[in-house]
């Protein structure tokens, strides 16, 4: 069987000020097509995608303090049978997986394991479906199967892929996985033709992803395995031993686990897929006006082109500029050039940083 686990921990921070410590991006309807009547957020939207796959309860792996934010919005989207795994403080991915791998293997099954970030969009749900029943059949076999994205830029914030030799109809031997190069790499990647995106999502046995661990992070494993051990229930949530779990040490699945893997495999993914990294993709992603403009809220725009506005709680106007992201909330307000929209984050840890 194939057991969903939902990343749902991250806090989104290159989308300030839409996307906050307490309601980061993952509850947000962003890039929601509409024809319902409440938009979904990309969590939501990630269950939905899911429809008509043959799937266990899906475990929910997310961060203490948006438990009910979780659970909401999970009742809300009509999923009664998920679990909530609740972490103390994030440690990054690979202790995530840990965890929800260890949990799917407490009745001594071994089921195949759906990794997705719950905070991604992803256009074409048949395209993506197929891509799934390709890359189970492989981590049926025994591979650590991951999704490859054909790349349009030398983005330096996703991981790599090199492609190998066919291994069966619909996939590839992973010949190597480089986690977030540097540009000038990137660029020698993207004119190769020969390397793909890391989607961020991944297929694997349960046991084959706890054997990696044992293998090259027995502290991580050790401290995962304390923490599902002495997880206690409480009402709709399954909380992670604290003590235990924060003695994880913190890295994410693909440093910890994908760039030293043997037998890994890459299934290509064309389903319209964007992680919505930043401002910039959230443009990309969105439908436009006829000036590229991509509006949300009481927005009036003169002779503006490529702008990203979104007004909450006043009419924003703006006149004569392009390419410029304006993002406006009760208590902050952003305005930067579109392309330098990344560094948001850095802008963010600076605030947080200053208190
Ligand atoms: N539960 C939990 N706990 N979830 C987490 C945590 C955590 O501590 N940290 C991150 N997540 C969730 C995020 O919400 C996101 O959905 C997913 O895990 C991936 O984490 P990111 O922090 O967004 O990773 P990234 O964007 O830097 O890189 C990953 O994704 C890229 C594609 O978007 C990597 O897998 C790259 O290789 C990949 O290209
Ligand atoms: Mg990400």
């Amino acid at each position: 069987s194939l057991t969903p686990v939902i990343l749902a921990g991250g806090s989104g921070s290159r989308l300030w000020p839409l996307s906050r410590q307490h309601y980061p991006k993952q509850f947000l309807a962003l890039g929601d097509q509409g024809g319902v009547d409440v938009p979904a957020s990309l969590l939501q939207q990630t269950f939905a995608r899911l429809d008509g796959l043959p799937l266990t309860p899906a475990l929910v792996v997310g961060s203490e303090p948006h438990r009910f934010l979780l659970a909401e919005q999970l009742r809300q989207a009509g999923v009664e049978d998920a679990t909530l795994l609740l972490e103390p403080e994030g440690r990054n991915t690979a202790p995530a997986i840990a965890c929800a791998a260890l949990h799917a293997r407490r009745d001594g099954g071994d089921p195949l394991l759906l990794v997705l970030p719950a905070d991604h969009l992803i256009r074409d749900c048949q395209a993506f479906q197929a891509s799934v029943g390709a890359a189970a059949s492989l981590a049926a076999s025994g591979e650590l199967v991951t999704f490859g994205v054909v790349p349009e830029r030398a983005e330096t914030g996703f991981g790599y892929i090199q492609r190998g030799a066919r291994l069966g109809p619909a996939g590839y031997r992973l010949a190597r996985f480089v986690e977030k190069p540097d540009r000038a790499t990137a660029e020698g990647y993207l004119a190769s033709g020969d390397y793909l995106w890391n989607s961020g999502m991944f297929v694997f046995r349960a046991s084959r992803y706890l054997d990696e661990l044992a293998a090259r992070q027995p502290a991580m494993l050790a401290a995962c395995r304390a923490a599902v051990e002495g997880a206690r229930e409480d009402l709709d949530f399954l909380r992670l031993n604290a003590a235990a779990f924060c003695q994880s040490p913190a890295d994410s699945i693909d440093y910890a686990v994908m760039e030293h893997a043997d037998r890994a495999a890459v299934v290509p993914l064309e389903a319209g897929w964007s992680d919505i990294g930043g401002f910039q993709a959230l443009w990309e992603a969105s439908p436009k006006d006829a000036d590229d403009n991509v509006v949300s809220g009481d927005v009036q725009l003169h002779d503006c082109r490529g702008l990203l506005v979104h007004a909450e709680q006043r009419l924003v106007s703006a006149l004569g500029v392009e390419d410029l992201v304006i993002v406006e909330t009760q208590d902050a307000v952003l305005v930067t050039p579109r392309r330098r929209s990344q560094e948001v984050k850095t802008l963010v840890e600076a605030l947080l940083a200053a208190g």
